[in-house]
């Protein structure tokens, strides 16, 4: 049976990777490692409680004894790790956690395999160490042209510098150790469960509460789309298939300007949902510092290398977005509370 240890598994993507797995696979073990911060949420794994193929365990991954324990405990085949300071606009407010928690929490997790699958001369031939990181260790593209995974890492946030420091460990434990790795760069994820810090899920939830929708300065600026199924079966996929020292770019060629994306919400719950909303809540407010202009990925190697395709198409996956926040209220309400509404002045309130 094969085990996963999955890192920050009651984050946003993390969630969706584990349903999707435990859906697709009877007979593997996840075990979730997770700090439980404002970002982390158990609720959103409700629906596997008292699952015998599934087992939480709280905790940070930088915690050495702990994520030495546990590799002991349950012997890990792969280890996939999600877990991390995940949101933009934090890093700017506060860089020094995304150092902790990307950067050395990504170390730590790195020596404990190392030192767990390695053998007499060589690795374990069927353990992977699956480091999840993003688009955004590339930096800015301008009008034209697609990040390749060849393309220089150039990021510009502490958020991407610290994720691009730990894709540079990652590498560099395979060049120096030979550990079993990949990496996967993806793209802008939507879909259910997402924390309402990033733009999709602020957009949905201020247009339910008529509240202003803050477009950052001419939102004019462009993201790629992915929904967030299609990259949890890339990683399946990574996790299967990848050649060892690998990396992958994942995206779906869906670009769209944040203000095109910010309109279309506001169309789908005023048709859908509250039949005031309209554009008259939006309000250009002042850029974020730093602010990448656009991303978009080539993803011709995953889809020649391993044959993936995406198989959402943005109309019918924003749709389906809204309408999982759209029923599910309470969960939205439980996590905009107190500690939301301190972050979202600080934030917000200045602009
Ligand atoms: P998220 O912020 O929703 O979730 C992060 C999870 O990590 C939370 O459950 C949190 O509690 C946990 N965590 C944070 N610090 C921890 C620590 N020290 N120890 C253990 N757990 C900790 O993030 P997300 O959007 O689901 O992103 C997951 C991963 O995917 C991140 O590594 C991110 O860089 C990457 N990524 C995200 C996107 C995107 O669009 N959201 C795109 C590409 C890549
Ligand atoms: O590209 C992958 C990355 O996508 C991931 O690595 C990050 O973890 C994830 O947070 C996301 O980063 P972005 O900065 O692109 O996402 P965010 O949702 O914060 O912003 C998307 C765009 O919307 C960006 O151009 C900024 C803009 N924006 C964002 C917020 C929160 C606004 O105009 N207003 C807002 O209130």
């Amino acid at each position: 049976m094969k085990t996963y240890l999955v890192t920050g598994g009651a984050g946003f993507i993390g969630s969706n990777f584990i349903l999707y797995m435990l859906n697709k696979y009877n007979g593997i073990k996840i075990v979730n490692l997770d700090k439980l911060t404002y970002a982390g949420n158990p609720e959103n794994l409700k629906s596997i409680d008292g699952d015998e193929r599934y087992c939480f365990v709280h905790g940070d991954v930088a915690d050495h004894a702990l994520t030495g324990r546990i590799f002991r405990e349950h012997k890990p085949d792969v280890v996939v790790n999600f877990a991390a300071e995940s949101h933009v606009d934090r890093s700017i407010l506060d860089p020094g956690v995304f150092a902790e928690t990307n950067v050395l929490g990504t170390v730590n997790l790195l020596n404990i395999a190392r030192d767990f699958w390695r053998s007499g001369g060589g690795f374990r031939p069927d353990a992977k160490f699956l480091q999840i990181s993003t688009d955004e260790v590339y930096g800015a593209l301008g009008p034209a042209g697609f990040f390749t995974e060849d393309t220089t890492l150039a990021p510009h946030s502490p958020y991407s510098a610290s994720k691009a420091s730990a894709d540079l460990f990652v590498k560099a434990y395979a060049d120096t150790f030979g550990l079993p790795m990949n990496i996967t760069r993806c793209s802008n994820n939507y879909g259910p469960f997402q924390f309402p810090e990033k733009v999709i899920p602020v957009m949905i939830s201020n247009a339910l509460a008529h509240k202003e929708l803050p477009v950052y300065g001419d939102g004019m600026q462009v993201r790629d789309w992915l929904y967030v199924d299609d990259h949890c079966k890339a990683i399946d996929m990574v996790i299967d298939g990848g050649k060892p020292g690998e990396v992958y770019n994942i995206g779906g060629h869906n670009e769209r300007r944040n203000i095109e994306l910010v309109k279309k919400i506001i169309a789908y719950i005023r048709e859908n949902a509250d039949g005031s909303v309209d554009e008259s809540l939006i309000r250009h407010v002042e850029d974020r510092k730093g602010h990448d202009r656009r991303y978009a990925i080539d993803p011709s190697k995953i889809k020649r290398d391993l044959g993936w395709e995406p198989e959402t198409a943005f109309e019918d996956g924003i749709a389906k977005t809204i309408d999982w926040y759209l029923n599910n209220k309470k969960w939205l309400a439980d996590v905009t509370n107190g500690a939301y509404q301190d972050y979202y002045k600080k934030n917000y309130e200045h602009r």
